[in-house]
């Protein structure tokens, strides 16, 4: 059931909650793919009825991002979803989230801002704000669904670990489920985004997995120096690669990492022409 408006939503919950009923969560911004197709069916078969948002939400775009091309495909998604099994695919407007104006900036609406040191590293550092706008945007969003469980991907790995600490600083109460990352056969992880490479930067954007997947080879070898495993990555680069960043950190606080352990995950992000792209892998994938 396609539903635009909060006071729907709401209505709906109430119903499910007063059968004693659990709800789970997949926040996205539509254009969904087979990652977010894992995430619906996780929360499928573990709660009774499953919220799915749809909303490409503004205010975590910076100024000069992709917001007005962001692929919109609402007939496409609420098909995947039914299909899927689930109960309500949300997708409100902006101004059903955020009101009349359209006046999104934090001098005029509540925001969730997460600490410093989570949010001014790694995409933070070319993003800025942005995460300001998930933690916000998310936090309207349960309160809106007031969901048992949220499911996010590992994909966006400083995204699940930002959204965790709000979780747990706001005693919100919510449990979030963390989803491996689905990629394709050649390894590229899949992305809303991916849409925007043509076929010639698509096989260049095997890159950042084939960088991934050296080190955690190189890691399994006991290679576990980060300065020896960041160097492996630069055979892989040409000069069609803008590398943004290549960081080992700390899997929970983000901390950085000078020795190699199980608990690091490895961030890259880079751009090839516009597109900007991430991955990340677990080094603890490993054992
Ligand atoms: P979006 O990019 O649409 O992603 C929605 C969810 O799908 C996120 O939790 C993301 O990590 C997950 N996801 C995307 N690609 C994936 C993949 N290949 N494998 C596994 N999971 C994948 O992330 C957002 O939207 C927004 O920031 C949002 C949380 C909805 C707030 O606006």
């Amino acid at each position: 059931m396609l539903i635009h408006t909060i006071a729907e939503v709401r209505e709906k919950v109430r119903e499910w909650k007063r059968d004693g009923l659990t709800v789970g969560l997949v926040p996205t911004m539509g254009a969904l793919h087979d990652g977010h197709k894992s995430l619906i069916e996780k929360s499928v078969a573990k709660c009774d009825k499953t919220v799915v948002s749809v909303f490409v939400n503004p205010i975590q775009f910076c100024p000069g991002e992709d917001l007005d091309k962001y692929p919109r495909t609402l007939d496409a998604d609420e098909k995947l979803c039914t299909d899927a099994g689930v109960d309500i695919v949300f997708s409100p407007s902006a101004k059903e989230m955020y009101g009349e104006g359209h006046i999104m900036s934090n001098d005029f609406l509540t925001y969730v801002i997460p600490p410093y040191f989570y949010a001014d590293k790694l995409c933070g550092k070319s993003r800025v704000g942005h995460f300001d706008g998930v933690c916000t945007v998310v936090n309207k969003l349960f309160n809106i669904v007031q969901p048992d469980f949220a499911f996010f991907g590992e994909k966006d790995r400083q995204q699940l670990i930002i959204l965790k600490k709000m979780v747990k600083d706001l005693n919100i109460p919510v449990e979030i489920i963390s989803c491996p990352i689905v990629r394709e056969e050649s390894g590229l992880a899949l992305s809303s985004r991916n849409k925007y490479l043509s076929e010639d930067d698509k096989s260049e954007a095997l890159v950042l997995s084939k960088i991934l997947f050296n080190i955690q080879a190189c890691y399994k070898n006991g290679i576990t120096d980060v300065r020896a495993l960041s160097e492996t990555a630069y055979s892989y680069l040409n000069e069609r690669h803008s590398l943004e960043y290549l960081e080992f950190r700390d899997a929970d606080d983000l901390e950085e990492k000078t020795n190699a352990d199980d608990n690091t995950v490895v961030f890259i992000a880079l751009k090839i022409g516009n597109v900007r792209l991430i991955d990340n892998i677990t080094l603890r994938n490993l054992c």
